[in-house]
């Protein structure tokens, strides 16, 4: 009997246990990710020196990303699945918003998706659903609730401005999993713009922002013109990425 009442926190205890232990792998670190010199020597905690962030109050371990994490059979279902969800939504041909100059997103169409627009058993509705449930929520805790996964489907020209997701709409955790084109992502210190990480976010890769990144850093996704990597411009194009963030309860507590 004993055993039987543990059973269930425990088992809770280890999942989350391992998903605060997620990290990038450092093969991965050195070759997708740009860390600025105020990033690493406050992020090492060794420094005195007076700065407007407190050493050691960030992690880079609350960025992690996860490149080729899907398959290209899966990178080009998803796609599709996608594709018919925003033109069932926004209609077949939909412009992309341009927004005003003091928008932070420009050049984009977005969804939501609390279905994937086929019947229940459409064998695409449940593909998504598993793999939604299966690949992504399963890297989380039990306990997370999850807000409806957001389509954002930007254009070539398409960009978005440093901004930090709004506190109030959801918790502790921004995903992205990152479809079509490469893009780099520029993560910035909300005090400090110089504490800065620059990431290449290639085609089915897998990205999860959380805790202090999530809350004190803004995160940008570069327009064509600063759309560089190691001193070679990217080839970007018509980018969807699928969002995914937990309800707001869950940021404390765990
Ligand atoms: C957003 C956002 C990032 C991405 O929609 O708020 O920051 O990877 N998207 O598309
Ligand atoms: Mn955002």
């Amino acid at each position: 009997m004993v055993l039987r009442h543990l059973a269930r926190p425990l088992a809770r205890f280890i999942h989350t246990q391992a998903y605060k232990d997620l990290k990038t792998d450092p093969h991965v670190v050195e070759q997708y990710f740009r860390i600025s010199p105020t990033f690493d020597r406050l992020n090492k905690a060794t420094s005195t020196q007076h700065s407007a962030i407190a050493p050691g109050s960030f992690s880079l371990d609350d960025f992690i990303l996860f490149p080729n994490f899907l398959s290209s059979e899966e990178h080009d279902r998803i796609v599709d699945i996608c594709n018919r969800k925003l033109k069932r939504v926004l209609g077949r041909n939909a412009p992309y918003v341009q927004g005003h100059f003091d928008k932070v997103i420009t050049g984009y169409k977005e969804c939501r998706a609390s279905h994937w627009g086929f019947r229940e058993d459409d064998e695409r509705e449940i593909y998504m659903n598993r793999l939604v449930k299966e690949r992504i929520y399963s890297l989380f805790p039990d306990n997370y609730r999850w807000l409806d996964p957001h389509i954002l489907d930007l254009s070539p020209d398409g960009e978005i401005r440093g901004h930090v997701d709004n506190i109030e709409a959801s918790g502790s955790v921004v995903a992205g999993l990152c479809l079509l084109s490469p893009a780099k992502m520029t993560l910035q210190h909300e005090k400090d713009p110089e504490c800065r990480v620059d990431v290449l976010l290639e085609p089915g890769c897998f990205y999860i922002q959380r805790d202090t990144i999530r809350y004190n850093f803004t995160h940008a996704i570069a327009g064509a013109t600063e759309s560089i990597w190691n001193g070679k411009p990217i080839q970007k194009d018509r980018r969807i990425s699928l969002l995914f963030r937990n309800e707001k309860d869950d940021v404390k507590g765990q």
